[in-house]
C-alpha cells in the first residue's frame, strides 16, 4: 500500500506514467468512467479549499467512484480533540483512499502512518502540495513539451507557498532547469531548500524585481501571499501587494512564456491578463483533475 506525501516519492518513470495516463484520460474519458466503481475516496479537509477538494471529488466521480468526507475541521471530531492518527484509523474503515489537507506540516504523513489505506497529501501547512505539482507538471508538459532547459520564475510568497516548494522538488530532477526566485526579502524561499539546490549545483538567481527577471523566463509561476501563515496582520498588509502582474509588466516577456498560478488569485494577476494566450492558470485547474484521476488509479492499483 502506497501513499503520496511528498512529490519526491514518485520516480521520474512514475511521473511520466501519470502524465501519460492523464493525457489518455483527456483523449478517451469513457475508457475510465467505471475504473473505480465501488471505490470510495474520503476527502478530509481541515483547511479551506475550492480547487483541490472539488477536483479530487470530480476526479473520483469521473472514475465511477464515490466520495465522502468533510470540508472543515469544525465539522469533524477534531473539534472534540481527536488526533489525526485516530481520524485516519477511523476513516480507513469507511473508504479506500484518503485525500487530506491540514494546516499542520506533517499531518498527512502522520495519517499515512496510521491509516490502512493510501493517503494523499492535499497540502500540509507551508510545507508541500504534491498534487498541485502534478497539475503544474501536466500543464508545463502540454505547453512546453517537456521539462529540460527551462528557466522558471517563481514569484510571490516563496516562504510559505507550499506549491512552490513541491514544484521545485519536482523540477530539480530534470536537466538544466534554472530557478529565478522573485520575492520580497521577507518572503524568500526557505534556506534549507535554497542550500540544497546550491549543493546540487543549480543556478539559483534571487531578486526582488519581477520586471527585470521577466525577459529570461519560460515559465512564470505566480503565487498568492499566504495570509493564513502570517503571525501578524500588519506584516501581511505590508507585503500583500508586492507583485501584481499587469499587461504592462509583460512587455518584455517571451512570446511563448507560460504563466501559471495554483490559484486562488487575490490580486497578484490582473484579470486583464486572463485572455492573453500565455495565461495557463485555468487550464492548470483542469489538468489538476486529470492528474488526480491518474494518481487515484495508481495508488489504488487499478489497471
Ligand atoms: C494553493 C494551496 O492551497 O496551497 N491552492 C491550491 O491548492 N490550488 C495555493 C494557495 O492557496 O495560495
Amino acid at each position: 500500500m502506497r501513499s503520496l506525501i511528498d512529490i519526491a516519492e514518485l520516480s521520474l518513470d512514475e511521473i511520466d506514467s501519470l502524465l501519460a495516463t492523464a493525457n489518455d484520460i483527456i483523449d478517451n474519458p469513457e475508457k475510465y468512467s467505471e475504473k473505480c466503481k465501488g471505490k470510495k475516496l474520503a476527502t478530509l479537509f481541515f483547511e479551506p479549499s475550492t480547487r483541490t477538494r472539488l477536483s479530487f471529488e470530480a476526479a473520483m466521480y469521473e472514475l465511477g467512484g464515490n466520495v465522502l468526507g468533510f470540508s472543515e475541521a469544525t465539522s469533524s471530531s477534531t473539534a472534540k480533540g481527536e488526533s489525526v492518527a485516530d481520524t485516519a484509523k477511523t476513516v480507513s474503515c469507511y473508504a479506500d483512499i484518503i485525500a487530506m489537507r491540514h494546516p499542520k506540516e506533517g499531518a498527512p504523513l502522520v495519517a499515512s502512518m496510521n491509516a490502512s489505506i493510501p493517503v494523499i497529501n492535499a497540502g500540509d501547512g507551508g510545507h508541500n502540495h504534491p498534487t498541485q505539482t502534478l497539475a503544474d507538471l501536466l500543464t508545463i508538459k502540454r505547453e512546453k513539451g517537456g521539462f529540460d532547459n527551462l528557466t522558471v520564475g517563481l514569484c510571490g510568497d516563496l516562504k510559505f507557498g507550499r506549491t512552490v516548494h513541491s514544484l521545485i522538488n519536482a523540477l530539480r530532477r530534470y536537466n538544466n532547469v534554472k530557478f529565478v526566485l522573485i520575492s520580497p526579502n521577507e518572503l524568500k524561499l526557505p534556506d534549507y531548500i535554497k542550500e540544497s539546490l546550491k549543493k546540487d549545483n543549480f543556478e539559483v538567481f534571487e531578486t526582488t524585481d519581477l520586471e527585470a527577471a521577466m525577459p529570461k523566463l519560460d515559465i512564470l509561476y505566480m503565487t498568492r501571499v499566504q495570509r493564513e501563515r502570517f503571525f501578524n496582520e500588519e506584516e501581511y498588509l505590508r507585503l500583500k501587494d508586492s507583485y501584481i502582474l499587469t499587461p504592462e509588466k509583460l512587455k518584455n516577456a517571451k512570446s511563448d512564456l507560460s504563466i501559471l498560478h495554483p490559484l486562488p488569485r487575490v490580486n497578484e494577476i490582473s484579470v486583464a491578463i486572463d485572455d492573453d494566450p500565455r495565461a495557463c492558470y485555468f487550464k492548470q485547474v483542469l489538468n489538476g483533475k486529470y492528474m488526480r484521476m491518474a494518481l487515484i488509479l495508481m495508488l489504488l492499483g487499478v489497471k
